[in-house]
């Protein structure tokens, strides 16, 4: 990240998909006149996205890139690359995001994209994760913030949150009682990053 007036904000975009809890958690946050970061646009890759109108009602610039009017995989990044840069973004937050990213636009963004998972990575990458450490018999669970990187919920890891799994949990509950930890931890690493990256520049 280079950036010229070390009294701006970290320029952030929050990638979505679906709901938007998290994007709203981000957007709440920066709304604080001393956050480090400023939202300048929300991303959704489907229109029927709830979180689109969340966005809007929160006063964020919104787009819908939507990846089925893409041949391929990389002209559907190209188009979120292109729109990225053009407005002057910095660093991306990935919440709720289910496209897998190529590791082109993986490597054009190295180190200024974060991920929100919904379980204590390394444990359950991927889909379904409440469902399946409660099957698992686990008795802590939570979430987990991390670099993006060309694998699936594989790259470093930044902060965890954790919940306890309560005896006789069914999967909303648990998933509610993970989001809401997740609200609390991902504005925070926003946060710590954003700041880290002023201190930087200073
Ligand atoms: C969140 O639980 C997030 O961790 C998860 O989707 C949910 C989105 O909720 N992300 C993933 O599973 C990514 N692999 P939200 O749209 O209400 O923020």
């Amino acid at each position: 990240m280079s950036r010229k007036n070390v009294d701006q904000k970290v320029k952030t975009a929050v990638l979505i998909s679906g709901g938007g809890s998290n994007m709203v958690a981000l957007v709440q946050a920066a709304q604080a006149p001393d956050f480090p970061a400023e939202i300048v646009l929300v991303i959704s890759n489907r229109p029927d996205a709830a979180g689109i109108a969340k966005a809007e009602e929160l006063g964020v610039k919104t787009l819908c890139i939507d990846h089925k009017n893409f041949k391929t995989r990389k002209k559907f990044e190209q188009a979120m690359d292109k729109t990225l840069r053009a407005h002057g973004i910095e660093l991306i937050c990935n919440a709720g995001f289910m496209r897998i990213l190529s590791p082109w636009f993986v490597g054009s963004w190295r180190g200024r994209q974060l991920n929100i998972h919904p379980s204590l990575l390394p444990k359950f990458k991927g889909l379904h994760t409440h469902e399946r450490a409660i099957e698992a018999g686990e008795t802590e669970h939570g979430c987990t913030i991390h670099y993006v990187d060309e694998g699936m919920d594989t790259g470093k890891i930044i902060a965890q949150a954790k919940v306890k799994v309560l005896p006789n949990d069914t999967t909303e509950a648990l998933a509610a009682r993970v989001l809401k930890a997740e609200h609390k931890l991902y504005p925070q690493i926003l946060m710590q990053i954003a700041s880290e990256e002023l201190q930087t520049q200073n």
